[in-house]
């Protein structure tokens, strides 16, 4: 499969997307929404990938959706298309992802990155929601995901000023898991990728589940969903080779065809 606006590789048990429309700072069009589908469906399908990283370049991971593109676009056909509905690839993925981020992550970016369960940032990482200078609203969760991962003082705080944060201020209202060097970024990114690869993925999947559901339900409803969760893995082939590499005190081997 050939992609207009993506670079889709496979490294061991790792999909790789690479945001590919340099030049618009790789904003996000409908040409790319409908491909990064594609890429997060073939990747859903196929058993030999266990985490999926999404990145960008060195100076944008994304700067938003594509102006150019928006600008003519009336409320009916908004509203007829329910446009950008499906822009949310990361967030259906059953696998775990992670947004690898160095450079712009504004608006539609910064709502890309966060669809991902781990958000690891270059050290010239710079987030932001600027609709409102655009005299619109964040349309991809920006007042939403933002508002769940950073609470409410931040959350207004960049929604209402459109202004931009650096990576360490966004490592420290939690927005993200990680900052390192711009140099080691995807080296990092794809050991975290690995590791959790390496995991059994029927338990991956379960444990990212779990904690998406923190956000959706009440204490006590969510507490119940993990215990059956958690009953319900001593049913797998994870499990069982899990605790016997820790008994026979030998690394697990999960996903073994
Ligand atoms: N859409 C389309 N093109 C964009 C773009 C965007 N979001 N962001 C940057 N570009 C293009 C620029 O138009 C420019 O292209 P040309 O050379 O053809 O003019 C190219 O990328 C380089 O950009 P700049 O020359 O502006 O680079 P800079 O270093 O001076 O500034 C920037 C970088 C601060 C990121 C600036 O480009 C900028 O402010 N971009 C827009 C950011 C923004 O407002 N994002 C939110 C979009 S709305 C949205 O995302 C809605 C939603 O919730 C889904």
């Amino acid at each position: 499969m050939t992609y207009e606006t993506l670079i889709v590789e496979t490294v061991g048990r790792v999909g790789v997307i690479r945001l590919n429309r340099p030049k618009a700072l790789n904003a996000l069009n409908s040409t790319l929404a409908e491909e990064l589908r594609t890429a997060f469906a073939a990747f859903e399908k196929d058993e030999e990938i266990g985490c999926v990283v999404i990145t960008g370049t060195e100076r944008a991971f994304a700067a938003g959706a594509d102006i150019k593109e928006m600008a003519p676009r009336s409320f009916i056909d908004n509203f007829s298309s329910n446009y950008m509905a499906n822009w949310d690839s990361p967030a259906r993925s059953r696998k775990p992802t992670i947004a690898a981020v160095a450079g712009f992550a504004l608006g539609g970016g910064c709502e890309l990155a966060m669809q991902c369960d781990l958000v690891i940032a270059a050290d010239n990482a710079k987030f932001g929601q600027p609709e409102i200078t655009l005299g619109i609203v964040p349309g991809l969760g920006g007042t939403q995901r933002l508002t769940r991962a950073v609470g409410k003082a931040k959350a207004m705080d960049l929604v209402l000023t459109g202004r931009m944060m650096d990576a360490e201020e966004a490592e420290r209202c939690g927005l993200v898991s990680r900052v390192v060097p711009l140099a080691d970024l995807m080296t990092v990114a794809m050991q975290a990728a690995e590791t959790i690869a390496a995991m059994s993925l029927p338990t991956a999947m379960t444990a990212k589940e779990l904690v998406q559901r923190a956000h959706e339900l009440p204490l006590a409803e969510g507490l119940r969903f993990e215990r059956r969760a958690f009953h319900a893995l001593f049913g797998t082939d994870g499990q069982r080779e899990g605790m016997q590499a820790f008994l026979e005190k030998r690394k697990p081997h999960f996903n073994q065809p």
